[in-house]
């Protein structure tokens, strides 16, 4: 079943189907997210990882594809749907959907957010210096850390106002949607655990599952830092950036409660001394 999918669309950075060719049988399809994979670069034929979680919101295709905010359908009869392990050989392909997912978000929020995540994460590494510390795998947790934010709504991602109970509720499973798009490639593994506990807080405030102090993961911890500095200076489409001091500040105030202390002052270092 092969399909020339490049045809349609050039970028296969998100996943545009036909909800209605999927609905079969009353099974709840909408819960399945379909990961574009390049199959085979010459020819460019592309095929669609299967993801069914149960934890997706009900409308998370259908989120992935507004996301995407390209108008084009694909019959499921023309492409290649596949399961199971991934092949070694297409590991990479799936890691560079899930990088293409990432721009996709920041895209539509209008921000560097994954970028410069990724960005920090990595100097705050390099800065630590540990040698446990693989800082090139941190620069892409930082990188993929929000890529969950996916099968949130698109209303939602870019809403001016505060979300309401109901809308936290989905967005507090972000990090636990990113670990199920992450899961099946092999070599994101060991990062998992710190883009789930992206949103914990050094005093055990944090999601999803209230972890304090060092149970939390290093690699969690500066990401944690590094994810409200970007967020503050970056702005939002509905929010405009702050200053790097005003952000500085406000992390130090958060200093020894949502944040590690000593990462804090990596950070504060960084910022004001080297960038
Ligand atoms: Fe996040
Ligand atoms: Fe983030």
């Amino acid at each position: 079943m092969k399909s020339h999918y490049s045809a349609l669309n050039a970028s296969p950075s998100t996943t545009i189907l036909d909800l209605g060719s999927l609905n079969r049988g009353g099974d709840n399809w909408s819960q399945i997210i379909l990961v574009p994979v390049e199959l085979d670069e010459t020819n460019h034929v592309f095929g669609y990882y299967f993801l069914n979680n149960q934890k997706f919101p009900t409308d998370g295709q259908k989120n992935l594809v507004e996301l995407s905010g390209s108008p084009i359908k694909v019959e499921l009869a023309n492409l290649n749907v596949f399961t199971g392990p991934i092949l070694p050989k297409l590991q990479i392909n799936y890691i560079s959907s899930l990088f293409n997912l990432a721009e996709s978000i920041d895209q539509c929020d209008r921000s560097h957010h994954s970028h410069d995540t990724g960005m920090w994460v990595e100097r705050i590494a390099k800065r630590i210096g540990n040698p446990d510390l693989d800082v090139f795998k941190l620069g892409v947790a930082g990188r993929l850390h929000d890529i969950g934010k996916s099968v949130v709504s698109k209303d939602m991602l870019i809403k001016p106002g505060p979300l309401n109970e109901k809308e936290w509720k989905i967005m507090h499973q972000h990090p636990e949607f990113s670990v199920a798009l992450m899961e099946p490639a092999i070599a994101l593994e060991t990062i998992l655990p710190i883009v789930k506990w992206h949103h914990e807080w050094f005093n055990g405030d944090g999601y999803p599952d209230g972890i304090k102090g060092e149970e939390i993961p290093i690699g969690a911890r500066i990401l944690s830092v590094v994810d409200a500095y970007t967020t503050m200076t970056n702005g939002r489409a509905y929010r405009s950036p702050i200053t790097k001091e005003d952000a500085l500040q406000e992390i130090q105030k958060y200093s020894g409660r949502q944040f590690d202390p000593e990462i804090v002052d990596i950070m504060v270092d960084l910022v004001l001394f080297e960038y």
